[in-house]
């Protein structure tokens, strides 16, 4: 039968020791530090100066490091068969299981794994695992955490054993079918890895809410010879299922029983949804049928002074907060999210963009991925003439396939040598034959910067040509000039706003403060929404541009929650004292700034979450700061969010006005 083990305690960690002592079967206690997994080395440190990671990686320092643990497997490992499976190590992983090595990955965020069967022992003595683990800087223009950051698990199955494949659900069945039957169409890997040809069928069923909704398919039964492999298809029909939506995030699931020689060996049991979409280059974006504005924002990973460290609770009250805010959709940047998050966000209905690349071979750091993206794959189960690239863009896609959540791929961010030379457009071609091969039933993206400058022209839009959305970021006021060109693309802003602001700091709201805000503010950046980055646009301009049109199917705000890293206006001056982002509408405790409160007031619906939000304050303690805020006539301005229609506001019991909203009409109606 099938278990699942998660390898979190009795881990040894050491950045002192080398490979001989790593790998031996006895070691010295007192190199090594007794850890849990996930672990992130990096956010022990102390801020350093002079780490190559800049301010922009956080100024914590990498460098290499060993760990090791060990298990027992109570099964008989001549029976079975074990993966292990890491979801994400940062970066450049080498693992060891007795002394023997599985291999080398490279990427930090991808998802991996291992058959460690031949190499277990079978003597009722301890496997060892160790694993080496390397980030040299500069690796990446964010904090990128180090070490095995993400979880470890066994898997240990029967040595015949199911890989689910999987779960399509025609769309415009799904759309004609909604009051009757819709099919489910089920695709099954199973391996024999058992030294005997055996034969096999599966039953399968759907399940929603611990109700049984089909009864148990069975397919033929096949016989497998030993070291092969068959693909099993079968479709279910599910009478009227409940969609899934970002206000009912229903989920169904399949299990599915695997007999082997007559006998039930494994049951499994996959996570899906029922869901369609469509997209229209003058309409936008439609969820169910429903039209629906992208109200999104960007994610980094790491969790404040969690560092990198992968935690549900974390990944939840995150999540919650930005849907509570108002927020549909996130785009996880620029690399591939956790298993945790991706599952938290298919329960919480939120839609997701996964993200595979921040550079392609061009390199943006040093030590990045670039180094890899076009070097060939060396993983045991990579395919014949995989590139890196190949190979992980496959398992982000094999990974998330079946969650509903995901609506979007992108296959990078602002990647400058995406210009629409012969190379760049040879690449774009490799990577949507490698999404579409696996998934064609999701919009394939990029977030492309280069329609920001000039009028938008230029190679890069023999790329965005072949994707099925274009991504724009920091582009909105060269939307015009893009849509004239290109009137069948379908539009919206992939990066937007890079707003910058400090929790309860208020500075000069009379004016929008640009390139200039670093020289008269004392490592603050004010929070009435007036401060931003050059390429940028306070929330309120990017939100106007993107609620004006119909054409353009909403955006991802740069950033929902601040990060450790790029604290831009002071970005990579080293001797300054910050470390983290202004960019969140969130800081990095998870106390909403101001502007969260403004998208607030026009994202969420007035019956079902009225609110009400007033700033700044007016207990000045310190002369200077009242100074920076009052206006020529001494007082405060005060500003009010809300969703009502209209808004009293009272100073000591005595109304000071009211005001009341305009009603607005785009042209689009
Ligand atoms: C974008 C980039 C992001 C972040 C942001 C800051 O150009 O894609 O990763 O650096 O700028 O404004």
């Amino acid at each position: 039968m099938r278990r699942e083990e998660v390898l979190r305690n009795h881990w040894f960690f050491s950045q002192e020791v080398g490979k001989e002592e790593a790998l031996a079967p006895d070691f010295h206690r007192e190199n090594w530090q007794a850890i849990q997994v996930p672990h992130d080395w990096s956010i022990y440190n102390d801020f350093d100066q002079y780490s190559p990671a800049q301010n922009e990686g956080g100024q914590l320092n990498g460098g290499q490091a060993w760990y090791r643990t060990q298990f027992y497997l109570e099964e008989d490992a001549s029976l079975v068969s074990v993966r292990l499976l890491f979801d994400g190590v940062y970066m450049n992983a080498q693992v060891y299981i007795n002394g023997q090595v599985l291999g080398y990955y490279p990427s930090g965020y991808t998802p991996f794994s291992y058959d460690i069967t031949p190499y277990l022992r079978n003597d009722g003595t301890a496997n060892q695992l160790a694993v080496f683990v390397e980030n040299q800087q500069p690796s990446s223009r964010w904090y990128s955490g180090s070490g095995i950051y993400r979880e470890v698990k066994l898997l240990i199955t029967d040595s015949v054993h199911l890989d689910l494949y999987g779960i399509k659900i025609e769309s415009p069945k799904l759309k004609e079918q909604r009051d009757g039957w819709v099919e489910t169409q089920l695709t099954s890997k199973v391996s024999n890895d058992g030294p005997q040809s055996v034969s096999v069928y599966l039953e399968q069923s759907i399940w929603y809410d611990g109700q049984q909704l089909s009864d148990w398919q069975a397919t033929d039964s096949i016989v497998i010879e030993s070291g092969d492999k068959h693909h099993f298809q079968q479709a279910i029909s599910i009478f009227q299922p409940l969609l899934w939506d970002i206000a009912s995030p229903h989920l169904y699931q399949l299990k599915t029983r695997l007999y082997k020689n007559g006998i039930l060996v494994n049951e499994e049991e996959e996570t899906f949804g029922y869901r369609y979409m469509d997209w229209q280059a003058d309409k936008g974006f439609f969820l169910n049928g429903r039209w629906l504005k992208i109200h999104g924002v960007c994610l980094h990973h790491d969790y404040g002074s969690l560092g990198a460290v992968e935690n549900r609770s974390a990944a939840e009250r995150r999540l919650r907060q930005m849907k509570e805010m108002g927020v549909n959709a996130i785009r996880i940047t620029h690399n591939p999210a956790s298993s945790i998050l991706l599952d938290v966000a298919a329960k919480m209905g939120l839609l997701i963009q996964e993200e595979a690349f921040d550079t392609w071979y061009g390199g943006k750091k040093e030590y990045d991925y670039g180094r890899f993206f076009e070097e060939e794959a060396t993983h045991p189960e990579a395919k014949a003439g995989d590139f890196w690239s190949d190979y992980d863009l496959r398992t982000m896609i094999e990974r998330g396939k079946n969650n509903p959540a995901i609506f979007m791929w992108s296959l990078g961010n602002e990647v400058s040598e995406a210009n629409g030379d012969a190379h760049s457009l040879k690449t774009i071609k490799r990577l949507l034959e490698r999404v579409k091969e696996v998934d064609d039933s999701r919009f394939v993206t990029m977030g492309m910067d280069q329609f920001r400058f000039g009028d938008g022209s230029g190679g890069h839009e023999k790329i965005a040509d072949l994707l099925d959305v274009v991504g724009l970021n920091y582009s909105e006021d060269n939307i015009d000039a893009i849509r004239k060109r290109h009137s069948d693309w379908r539009l919206y802003g992939s990066e937007t706003s890079s707003a910058t602001r400090t929790r309860d700091s208020y500075f000069r709201p009379d004016k929008e403060w640009v390139g200039d805000n670093r020289r008269v503010r004392n490592f603050e950046q004010s929070d009435y929404g007036n401060d931003r980055v050059p390429w940028g646009k306070t929330a309120t301009a990017s939100w106007t541009a993107d609620r004006n049109r119909l054409d353009y199917a909403g955006q991802f705000i740069w950033t929902g929650v601040d990060y450790i890293g790029e604290p831009t206006p002071w970005h990579n001056q080293n001797d300054t004292p910050v470390k983290s982002s202004y960019f969140g509408i969130v800081d990095t405790a998870g106390i909403p700034k101001n502007d969260y409160y403004l998208y607030q007031s026009q994202w969420l619906d007035l019956d079902q979450h009225p609110m009400v939000h007033i700033l700044p304050h007016w207990n000045w303690e310190i002369h200077k700061s009242y100074q920076q805020v009052v206006d020529k006539y001494g007082n405060i301005p005060v500003r009010v969010y809300s969703n009502a229609r209209s808004v009293e506001l009272f100073l000591n019991g005595k109304s000071q006005g009211r005001k009341t909203f305009q009603e607005k009409w785009t042209s689009d109606g």
